[in-house]
């Protein structure tokens, strides 16, 4: 019924989706992951499908239902994610970003489980590739938004991921705000663009911020259009 109530206005557009947290093994056991539970994407895809978009969703490990008639591609590690979202880029026209992509992963995944031998344990990390860095490179006439969690200094950092990546614009969260971050319903985000609009929207549902971020992608699109 939500369906049906809400406008139509991003049929013509194939919204690409990233959502979750990857998981980075060291054996066939264990892995590194972080908090993200996967709602903040998962709402935008589904109210991206309620507004009449195609809808591409490239998840890590969630769980939450597949949202209804978006097509879903399921991922663990950072590069199954990048090759995920590389293969579907071809067809998008919005790229959000919303997965909290490890930055690193284990230089050695061993066969064998790891066993209690010594007193200690190092395990070396290497750099997992930047997607949306990627995506930036070639973003060509899409309109490319990307996320940063913060915990100190959120415009600064905000506004210089978006220009290193060559976002159109960026969805910032204080982590250290109550109400805002990986696991709860709600969030508290700031909007900053390429014009250096800044909107900072109160608590809200994350369907209701995957609402506002939708009209600002409508928003960039009127723009360019005019
Ligand atoms: N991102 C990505 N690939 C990565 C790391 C991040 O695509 N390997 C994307 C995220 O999905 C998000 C944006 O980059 O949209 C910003 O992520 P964030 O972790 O806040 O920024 P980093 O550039 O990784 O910087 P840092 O973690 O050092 O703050
Ligand atoms: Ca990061």
């Amino acid at each position: 019924i939500e369906s049906l109530l809400t406008v139509k206005d991003m049929v013509d557009e194939h919204v690409l989706v990233t959502a979750g947290p990857t998981r980075e093994p060291f054996d066939p056991v264990r892995f590194i992951t972080n908090y993200s539970s996967g709602k903040m994407g998962y709402a935008v895809a589904t109210m991206a499908r309620r507004r009449g978009a195609t809808v591409t969703l490239v998840s890590g490990p969630v769980q939450l239902p597949i949202p209804a008639g978006v097509f879903h591609v399921s991922v663990s590690s950072a590069r199954e994610m990048r090759d995920a979202v590389m293969a579907a880029l071809p067809e998008a026209t919005v790229v959000i970003k919303a997965a909290a992509v490890a930055d690193y992963r284990p230089a050695v995944r061993q066969d064998q489980k790891i066993k209690k031998k010594n007193e200690d344990l190092t395990v070396k990390l290497e750099r997992n590739p930047d997607i949306i860095h990627e995506i930036g490179a070639k973003k060509e006439d899409r309109i490319l938004v990307g996320f940063a969690m913060e915990s100190e200094h959120l415009v600064e950092h905000a506004i210089g991921k978006m220009v290193a990546k060559n976002m159109d614009f960026i969805v910032a969260n204080d982590v250290t705000k109550e109400g805002a971050g990986f696991q709860g319903d709600t969030n508290i985000i700031t909007i900053l663009d390429r014009d250096g609009e800044m909107q900072e929207l109160p608590l809200m549902d994350k369907m209701e911020a995957a609402g506002v971020i939708l009209d600002k992608v409508r928003e960039i699109r009127e723009r360019r259009r005019s």
